[in-house]
């Protein structure tokens, strides 16, 4: 028997894990993704595109290779069948190797409208969530009142569709909310709903799997799997920056819920970092720059939502953070990515701890909303060398490898790999 291997986000998100797990998907029969759902947005790029996924899979472009949609994805069928039909466009049919679990949720439209109004009711504490019904969609899970991908097929699914649905107006009409002005992509409730229900079709097209056998039946043929995480550790509803979080556990446990998957069977943890640091929407972030350093960091990186558009906050590298990741996490190796942005910076620094009225620590507080942490920071020198066409990791500036080499010596987990541009081809391992 196989053991699984998990990639996943040590950071705030868009660490480029959709790149690397498109990078090593030739190393493996079966991508699944455990958990998140269209809140995501996976960046790949080859052959001069660009696409991006939310819900599919990164190895969906390996034509050969099984894709998996955990129990603990969420679903919104009218992205689902926007995703499929962008890939259709680009010449890839995923009804052959794209499969799903009948226990994968489902995002309805009135989801997306919950999560709207609670963001409505939150005022100023606002998440910044993507508003694609994530937490709706899993409180009703863990409420045991959602419709799974499986419930399509039930003869009652129209009228158990109806019953939630009116659940949730009920609880927008008290919150306040105007029903009526609401729009997804600029349709009313009722009007996306409609597309939402035609969308239903090309979901029924696919395969429903019970996951949980079929990936462990992966396991017991060697076949070998990797689970690819989506957000990231900073964002775990239990560990990360709690209420400024998503909904699931994105971290390592969470593919044996997300997937059905024993803790015994999970082999190697491959974390992704970028060479910085950067977060999408509300929440402490304490390396955080306001300076023209930040706004470089975000230019000169293009970080901007791959799934929203919004800019993303930037920042130096937060050690005590990933720290946190590896242990949280197992990681046995990092993967890290975007050094190639700095590439003009004279100076690098890295949070090497966190100053917390006077007291330096490298323990992430349960404070970490309030309390006043000022980041400690240790400054590397910048290589000033691009970086394009470097083939062999060994070939790098020796700048960047003694900053690699700080990363690993920090956090005490070997550098497996380093990304120096969005392209597929430019990943080099150690
Ligand atoms: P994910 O959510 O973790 O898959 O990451 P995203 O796709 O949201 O964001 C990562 C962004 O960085 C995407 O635009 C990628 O194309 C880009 N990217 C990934 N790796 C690199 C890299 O090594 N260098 C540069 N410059 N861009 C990268
Ligand atoms: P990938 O997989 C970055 C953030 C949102 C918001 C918070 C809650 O591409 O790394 P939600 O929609 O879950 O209610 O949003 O989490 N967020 C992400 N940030 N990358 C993501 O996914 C994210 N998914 C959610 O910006 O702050
Ligand atoms: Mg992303």
């Amino acid at each position: 028997m196989t053991k699984i291997d998990v990639l996943l986000g040590l950071q705030w998100g868009d660490e480029g894990k959709g790149k690397i797990v498109d990078v090593l998907t030739p190393r493996y029969d079966v991508i699944a993704r455990f958990q998140g759902g269209p809140n995501a947005g996976h960046t790949i790029e080859f052959g001069g595109g660009k696409h991006v996924l939310h819900i599919i899979p990164s190895g969906i472009f390996h034509q050969e290779k099984i894709n998996l949609i955990g129990n603990g994805v969420l679903i919104e069928p009218r992205i689902f069948r926007q995703e499929i039909e962008s890939l259709a466009e680009k010449g890839v049919d995923a009804t052959k190797n794209l499969f799903i679990s009948k226990k994968a949720h489902l995002i309805l439209p009135s989801h997306r409208m919950m999560d709207a109004a609670n963001e409505q009711a939150k005022g100023g504490a606002k998440i910044g969530s993507t508003l694609k019904g994530i937490g709706p969609a899993y409180t009703d899970k863990i409420a045991r009142n959602g419709l799974r991908v499986g419930d399509t097929l039930a003869p009652d699914f129209i009228e158990r569709y109806g019953q939630l649905k009116r659940q949730h107006l009920m609880m927008a009409r008290a919150m306040d909310f105007d029903v009526d002005q609401f729009r997804i992509d600029g349709l009313t409730l009722s009007q996306y709903e409609r597309l939402w229900m035609e969308s239903l079709a090309t979901l029924k097209r696919f395969r429903y799997v019970n996951s949980e056998y079929f990936i462990n039946q992966c396991l017991r043929e060697d076949k070998r799997v990797l689970a690819e995480g989506a957000q990231a550790m900073m964002l775990d509803i239990d560990f990360g920056t709690y209420p400024f979080v998503t909904s699931s556990n994105t971290i390592t446990a969470g593919v044996c819920t997300g997937l059905g998957v024993a803790p015994s069977t999970v082999g190697k943890v491959m974390g992704i970092t970028k060479a910085y640091c950067t977060r999408v929407g509300a929440g402490p972030f304490p390396t955080e720059l306001f300076d023209e350093t930040g706004k470089r960091l975000c230019e000169l990186g293009h970080e901007y939502g791959a799934t929203t558009g919004r800019p993303r906050r930037c920042g130096w590298i937060d050690i005590p953070a990933l720290r946190y990741a590896c242990m949280i996490n197992g990681v046995t190796e990092l993967y890290v990515t975007k050094p190639d942005v700095m590439n003009d910076f004279e100076t690098i620094n890295a949070c090497t701890a966190y100053d917390i009225d006077g007291r330096h620590t490298d323990e992430i507080p349960y404070e970490y909303n309030t309390a006043n942490i000022q980041p400690v920071l240790t400054p590397y020198e910048g290589w000033l060398q691009s970086l394009a066409g470097i083939e062999r990791y060994e070939d790098l500036p020796v700048r960047l490898k003694e900053y690699l080499a700080a990363i690993e010596q920090l956090t005490g987990v070997p550098v497996a790999a380093v990304s120096i541009s969005p392209d597929r081809k430019d990943v080099l391992f150690k």
